[in-house]
């Protein structure tokens, strides 16, 4: 992982009116905790604690965590795809099954050479895309710089993700219709596989 573009990430969610009776350290490795739902040829967990994920013209792929989690943090070390990344989007998300979902996204929009990733965060509360982004008790960090925070306005009945588990997703994909400069820079399909690396996953949850 000693190369260009890792990023440190994690997610928090927490909440003054939440009692946390049970937080467990969830201290597992990658292969323990995860596993593989989206495959092509490249995308692989390598040893025990590695994860590497590609985007070729077959397919993207990704991976999701074994089991579900209401409220904590979710740390995971990512290398994004290095070189041209434009409209490639490398994810790393919570997510709940079901139609009336509650998800937390990160989204990585790839680039050109040389030119910086845009960090895209989108949130679902029971199937809601809310548009209401400052207004719940979310901190997303990155590099442990909170980037993102959501306040609980439950009060005010705008719903907030406090009721149903969540799965953490990682995974890559094609965006070139909107990624890179509004779908401008298509993905120059010469370069790939596009792989990117997650490592260290670290749930610190209760569920
Ligand atoms: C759903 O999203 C809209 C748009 O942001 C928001 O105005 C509304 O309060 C949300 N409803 C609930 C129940 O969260
Ligand atoms: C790509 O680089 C250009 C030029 O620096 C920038 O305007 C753009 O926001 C960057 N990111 C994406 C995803 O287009």
């Amino acid at each position: 992982m000693a190369l260009s573009q890792a990023f440190l990430i994690a997610l928090i969610i927490s909440g003054s009116a939440i009692v946390f009776d049970k937080i467990d350290v969830v201290d597992a490795n990658i292969v323990q905790s995860m596993y593989i739902n989206w495959r092509n040829n490249e995308a692989v967990i390598v040893g025990s604690d590695d994860l590497q994920l590609a985007l070729d013209q077959t397919s993207g792929s990704g991976a999701v965590s074994k089991r579900t989690f209401l409220f904590g943090s979710f740390e995971m070390l990512i290398k994004l795809v290095p070189g041209n990344s434009a409209g490639t989007i490398t994810a790393y998300y919570l997510s709940s099954d079901g139609s009336k979902r509650d998800e937390i996204d990160f989204e990585f929009l790839g680039n050109v050479s040389g030119q910086p990733y845009v960090v895209h965060t989108n949130i679902y509360t029971q199937g809601n895309d809310s548009s209401r982004e400052q207004q719940f008790y979310v901190w997303w960090y990155i590099d442990s710089v909170p980037i993102r925070v959501f306040r609980n306005y439950q009060n005010k009945g705008i719903a907030y993700p406090n009721e149903q588990g969540m799965r953490v997703y990682a995974s890559i994909w094609d965006g070139d219709n909107w990624a890179t400069e509004g779908g401008r820079i298509k993905i120059n399909w010469a370069n790939a596989p596009f792989i990117a690396k997650f490592a260290q996953f670290r749930p610190r949850a209760c569920y």
